[in-house]
Formats: structure tokens, C-alpha cells, sequence
């Protein structure tokens, strides 16, 4: 047999991975020492949907084993223009996902933010009828679950529905439909494929207004016979905010609910942040030098805290791991974080468990060493 130039690569990665591996010790990994007790995920940006970031595809495959289109597969990016679908980058994503036998979720059928405005308006930009809104939002889940079906096995259906103090959130949807928008949406979800799990997600679900009107949100559509399997705690986090125990309340009244609790954006910011805790996609502030404390490098201290924050949190999900089904990472690196560029942007924050190395932080053996105790 002739030794082509791919069977050298493969031998000498085949001796450098035995290289960097001691013997009988295996490479530690998250999906590894987590596999007993919940997924282990991630989100894909462009970069590792059409298989560019190879760095960064490595250490997904290694480390996770559940993935999220971070962008793709919002309105305004796969159905810009009514009619008008791109879907090449969602289909690098689900193909990526079945190769490599990872559970996929698709991420989001109804939000309020990066949807296109034509959803709500006719060609003079006048608002259009409830029924108008209705149709559409049925045609958007219908292609796009429809599309997946069996091969997406969960959906964030409704994004961001609820405001912090429990009222519902103002959206164009809410405007022009009513408030069972959102029971219609999961109904056509499940209409669209019934085999698919159906999730409602948000931010800073550990404050108490919001904890309550989601819980109620949800008997609501079970006494109504509407499928919903799980809410998504989006987890954008800060040094001090949310509260441990104001978390840990939300995750025990969701599970209450006889539905999964799962973790579905988790990071944390070691910048300043204006605003208080929040995930609001339209907040923006200035850039200024003193928001961007660490573009240098992270000072010992503050890595040493960032590390027993997301020990304390991984703590708390293993204590509850018979509730939590999935913790799912807003990005792979600290490199594609978006929390480098909101609510500020060009700043350079850590937030993530890999570096711009895109090598494991201390942190990453400090949670597989968690799953031993
Ligand atoms: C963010 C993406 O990470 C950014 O790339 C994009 O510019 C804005 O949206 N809550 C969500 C996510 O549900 O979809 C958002 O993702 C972050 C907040």
C-alpha cells in the first residue's frame, strides 16, 4: 500500500496523542466525568458549523456531548425575508451533531429579539391582523421543526417571554396576538414533530417574579394539554449575581413542575457590567477603558474566584443532577464569548471554561474532580 500524505497525518496524530496521554490515564473530559449525571453541552458559532474554528471543533468533540445553534437558527438569520429560508449553515449544524452522536437543540422558535420585522407588518408597515401573526409564526415552526424532525430532539420554543418582575413581556407578538402566543407556539411545535422535546427558556430566572409567572406559565399549558418538557435557565452570570439560593429555589419550583430543568447558556462575566442582572440583547453601553479592566491578562485572584463560582454552581447542579438534564456553555472559548462585546463592546472578558489558547482552564479538572467527591 502506497503511504499517502493523510495516512502520515494519521499516524503521527495517532503517536502524538499517545505521546501526550500518560498510559491508562485518560484525557479528562467533561462529558466523560459528567455522563452519569447530565449532558454536558454547547453552542456553535459559524466558525464550527461550517468546520473553519478545526481548534475549536476539537474541543467540542473532546468535551461535550450536546450541542445549541448559538445564532443560526433565529428568524432574522434563517428566515430574513418572509418565504425566504437559509438554512445551509442549520444544516452544517444538525449533520455536525448526528456525526458525532450529540443531543441537538434548537434554539429559537419565538423571541422578541433578532426577529425580522416583517413578521408583524404588511408591505405599507402597518401592523397586520392577529390571524396574519398566527399563519406566520405557524409557517415559521412548521418549515423549521418540520425540517429537523427526528433529527432535532429539542426546541426553545418561546425565548424571553416573561420580564423579571413576573409581568409578560410587551412583545410585537404578545401585541398583536394575545397572550396565547405562546400556547400556540408550542402547539404547532409538537404538531410539527410530536417526537421533539419542547422547552421554554429565559434569563435570570432566579429572580422571584419571574420564578413564579414562569411556573405559572407552565401549569397553565399543562392544564391546557399543551406539551412543554423543560425550562431552560439561561445562566449569564456575573461574580455577584444570581443569588446561589435564589438559583437553587428556581431550580426546585421548575422540577416541581414534573418537567426538565436544564441550564442553557451559561457563562460568566469577570467585566464590570451596567445593568444589573439581566441578558437584554438591546442593551448597549460606551466603550470605555475602565470597563475593560483585564485586556492584559486575568489577575490570579480573579481567576482563583471565577474558579470556586462555577465550582459552587457545578456543586449546586450535581446536588440537583436527578432534576437537570442538560448544562449547556454559551460558546467554547473565551475567544467567541459574545460577552466580549455586550452589553460593551471590544472588551476582552473570561467567562467561558476554555481559553483563547483554546485550552482547558484550571477550572475544567476543578469540576471533573466535583463528579468524584
Ligand atoms: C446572543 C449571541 O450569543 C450573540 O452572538 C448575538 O449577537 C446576540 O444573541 N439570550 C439568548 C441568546 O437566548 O440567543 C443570546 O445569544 C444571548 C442572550
Amino acid at each position: 500500500m502506497k503511504l499517502t500524505t493523510t495516512w502520515l497525518a494519521t499516524i503521527a496524530g495517532a503517536l502524538l496523542l499517545s505521546c501526550s496521554t500518560p498510559q491508562n490515564e485518560e484525557a479528562p473530559s467533561l462529558k466523560k466525568a459528567y455522563q452519569d449525571k447530565f449532558l454536558i453541552g454547547t453552542a456553535l458559532n459559524a466558525g464550527h458549523n461550517y468546520g473553519t474554528d478545526t481548534l475549536g471543533i476539537a474541543v467540542i468533540r473532546e468535551h461535550f456531548n450536546a450541542i445549541v445553534a448559538e445564532n443560526c437558527m433565529k428568524s432574522m438569520h434563517i428566515q430574513p425575508t418572509e418565504g425566504v429560508f437559509f438554512f445551509d449553515e442549520a444544516d452544517h449544524f444538525v449533520q455536525f451533531g448526528e456525526e458525532n452522536n450529540m443531543y441537538i437543540t434548537g434554539h429559537t422558535l419565538v423571541w422578541h429579539s433578532q426577529a425580522p420585522d416583517w413578521f408583524f407588518i404588511n408591505e405599507k408597515g402597518e401592523d397586520v391582523s392577529r390571524e396574519v401573526v398566527i399563519e406566520r409564526i405557524k409557517n415559521h415552526i412548521y418549515t423549521l421543526v418540520g425540517r429537523y424532525k427526528g433529527r432535532v430532539k429539542g426546541w426553545d420554543v418561546v425565548n424571553e417571554a416573561i420580564l423579571d418582575d413576573g409581568s409578560w413581556r410587551n412583545t410585537k407578538f404578545k401585541e398583536i396576538v394575545g397572550d396565547d402566543y405562546i400556547k400556540l407556539a408550542f402547539q404547532f411545535a409538537h404538531e410539527a414533530d410530536p417526537e421533539a422535546e419542547l422547552y421554554y427558556n429565559d434569563y435570570a430566572m432566579a429572580q422571584e417574579g419571574k420564578r413564579n409567572s414562569v411556573v405559572e406559565l407552565v401549569k397553565q399549558l399543562q392544564a391546557e394539554g399543551i406539551r412543554i418538557d423543560g425550562i431552560g435557565m439561561q445562566g449569564h452570570m456575573g461574580m455577584d449575581y444570581p443569588d446561589i439560593n435564589e438559583f437553587e429555589k428556581s431550580i426546585d419550583a421548575f422540577a416541581a413542575l414534573g418537567v426538565k430543568v436544564m441550564i442553557t447558556e451559561m457563562d460568566i462575566t469577570l467585566l464590570p457590567f451596567p445593568a444589573g442582572e439581566t441578558a437584554e440583547v438591546s442593551l448597549t453601553a460606551e466603550y470605555q477603558e475602565k470597563m475593560n479592566p483585564y485586556a492584559a491578562g486575568l489577575p490570579a485572584e480573579v481567576e482563583a474566584a471565577f474558579n470556586k463560582r462555577y465550582s459552587d454552581f457545578f456543586a449546586l447542579f450535581l446536588k440537583h443532577s436527578d432534576k437537570i438534564s442538560r448544562v449547556t456553555l454559551w460558546g467554547v472559548t473565551d475567544n467567541d464569548t459574545w460577552r466580549n462585546d455586550w452589553p460593551v463592546p471590544g472588551r476582552t472578558d473570561y467567562p467561558l471554561l476554555f481559553g483563547r489558547d483554546y485550552q482547558p482552564k484550571p477550572v475544567v479538572q476543578q469540576l471533573i474532580d466535583l463528579t468524584k467527591e
